[in-house]
């Protein structure tokens, strides 16, 4: 009974714990967020869909920056020194498909960072606003 109890304690600190915090300290915070955007990368690279979009970036900036976006929508406070994602992706054409399939690396990605599944929504629930200037229409 007591271990019981014990544990139900345990639980119900872990849960108001994790809703102080924001996604981006539940992460880890940044060597994490960069653990994740590396794997990310090496998914792309692997990737002849996603691999095209890429062939003339500075892969270098690409990482910085997407490490700057990540902090900057989970809650970190960075600030981001890159484009604005409409600015970025605009011209590029990018159809749905493309994009669900991006997002689908991203999940690869966080698996590789063991980022449990619940947290994972999380992140990818910062990033739906920005779906629509990141799109083709
Ligand atoms: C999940 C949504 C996405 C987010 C949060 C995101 C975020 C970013 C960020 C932060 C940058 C760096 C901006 C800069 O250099 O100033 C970037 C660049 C880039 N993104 Fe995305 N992106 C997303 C989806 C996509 C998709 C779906 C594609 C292609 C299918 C794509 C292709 C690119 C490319 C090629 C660059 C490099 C541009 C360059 O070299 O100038 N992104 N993205």
């Amino acid at each position: 009974m007591k271990v019981v109890l014990t544990a139900i304690l345990f639980l119900v600190l872990q849960g108001c714990a994790s809703h102080n915090l924001t996604v981006y300290e539940q992460l880890g915070g940044r060597s994490k967020v960069t653990e994740i955007v590396d794997n990310f990368i090496t998914q792309i690279e692997y990737d002849e869909v996603m691999f095209a979009y890429f062939e003339d970036s500075n892969i270098t900036r690409f990482k910085e920056k997407m490490v700057e976006h990540i902090c900057v929508i989970t809650g970190g406070g960075c600030t981001y020194s890159g484009d604005s994602m409409e600015r970025v992706h605009t011209g590029m054409n990018i159809p749905e498909r493309d994009f669900n399939h991006a997002v689908d690396l991203l999940i690869a990605a966080m698996n590789d960072a063991q980022v449990p599944h619940r947290l994972q929504n999380k992140v990818l629930a910062t990033m739906a606003p920005s779906r629509s200037e990141i799109i083709y229409r």
